[in-house]
């Protein structure tokens, strides 16, 4: 655990910090950067594209947060599988710990960590089902030894050990020609996607001395508004 910025941290810990704004970004980041229908689109895809080209691992993973019905919070991280100016799609069991969670509140977060690239992207908003077309759409590209994996699971539900799952995959994967087989593998019954269609979008981009510059997006009945945090 961080506790401040002096002794006890181990020496490679701080270098996000001295590096930060030291990566050579020239222009600030400003409000005046979020243009378009929604405004977020377009710089959120140039980022993405960065994260991408800077060949970061996983640049479309997210951190989704959730709450369940208690209240209490969870977080996890799923991949983005679309984006568009309906929102952020990501895709995942129906039934697992998340699923039920955004049954109870349909409202969630998600955050784009692009720690190299001192930047991070935030959304938060009502979550939906996307369409069966969709899922298909998606499911059907998927490889197949992930088709089965996924069929096989009860995501989010206890199993007593790795030999147990193992065999449990493999009854499955039977059922369907096996993992080389080639007879089509159905979507689950409880396995789908969900869009989140933002509300609050904040983009922030690290600079030197922790000031850091914050540009939060919020849709409100008369459309989007721009504003700088402090950082
Ligand atoms: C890099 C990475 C990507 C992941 N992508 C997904 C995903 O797209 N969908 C998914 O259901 N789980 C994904 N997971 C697994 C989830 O983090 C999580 O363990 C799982 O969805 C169960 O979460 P839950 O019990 O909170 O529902 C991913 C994990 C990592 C580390």
């Amino acid at each position: 655990m961080r506790v401040g910025y002096g002794g006890g941290i181990p020496p490679n810990i701080g270098e996000g910090d001295r590096a930060a704004g030291a990566d050579g970004i020239r222009e600030n980041l400003d409000p005046s950067w979020l243009r378009g229908d929604p405004p977020w689109l377009e710089l959120f895809t140039v980022w993405l594209r960065e994260a991408v080209d800077a060949r970061i691992a996983e640049p479309n993973a997210m951190v989704l947060g959730t709450t369940d019905a208690e209240g209490h919070p969870a977080t996890r991280t799923v991949l983005c599988k679309g984006v568009d100016a309906s929102g952020i799609v990501f895709f995942t069991g129906y039934d697992s710990d998340k699923g039920r969670d955004l049954a109870a509140h349909p409202f969630a977060s998600v955050t784009f960590p692009w720690i190299a690239l001192e930047r991070q992207v935030h959304f938060r908003g009502p979550v939906e089902h996307v369409s069966m077309e969709e899922t298909e759409a998606y499911w059907f590209n998927r490889p197949r030894g992930s088709q089965l994996s996924a069929l096989a699971s009860d995501q989010s539900r206890p199993i007593g050990t790795r030999p147990d799952l193992e065999a449990k995959a493999a009854a499955v994967a039977e059922q369907f020609g096996g993992f080389d087989g080639d007879a089509d593998v159905p979507v689950p019954p409880t396995w789908g996607g969900f869009r989140l269609i933002p509300t609050v979008v904040e983009f922030w981009q690290g600079r030197a001395n922790r000031l850091h510059n914050r540009v939060r997006l919020t849709h409100s009945d008369d459309g989007w508004h721009a504003a700088r945090l402090q950082p």
